[in-house]
């Protein structure tokens, strides 16, 4: 759906703006309409991540050892149960002892919530992030 472009004219403080066109050009926006609507994406979508209804896509990052018992077996085993929302996995062998395997899930926040829970649940998972997009 194409949606119409309108203009707004808002108030913020100073220093606000200032500090907000200072990250912007350090990330590589040149026009701030443009790096406005990524925030207020970004807004939406965090608040859409507390709405268990809401739909959505987005990728699931696990950093863990390998060398655990069974981990691998498990993550895949649950990976299974949950093919309905999962697209596609990457999997990356960092180095001896890190695994870095990125899930690409499409669906209802309260699945993809349930799913990152199992797989936190694993022992040897170092680190799991999540990053939720509302399309909109
Ligand atoms: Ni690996």
């Amino acid at each position: 759906m194409k949606s119409n472009v309108i203009r707004i004219s808002i108030s913020l403080p100073e220093n606000l703006l200032h500090n907000f066109d200072v990250v912007m050009k350090k990330i590589g926006y040149k026009d701030r309409s443009k790096a406005i609507q990524t925030a207020m994406i970004g807004f939406i979508s965090e608040n859409e991540w507390s709405n268990e209804s809401s739909k959505g896509v987005g990728s699931i990052g696990l950093l863990y050892n390998p060398h655990n018992r069974n981990i691998e077996k498990s993550i895949t085993l649950i990976q299974h149960n949950y093919n309905k929302i999962i697209t596609s996995t990457i999997h990356i062998h960092l180095d001896e002892n890190n695994c870095l395997e990125n899930i690409i899930v499409r669906g209802d926040v309260k699945s993809i919530k349930r799913l990152v829970k199992e797989l936190s649940e694993n022992k040897g998972i170092k680190s799991i992030k999540v990053n939720f997009v509302k399309v909109v």
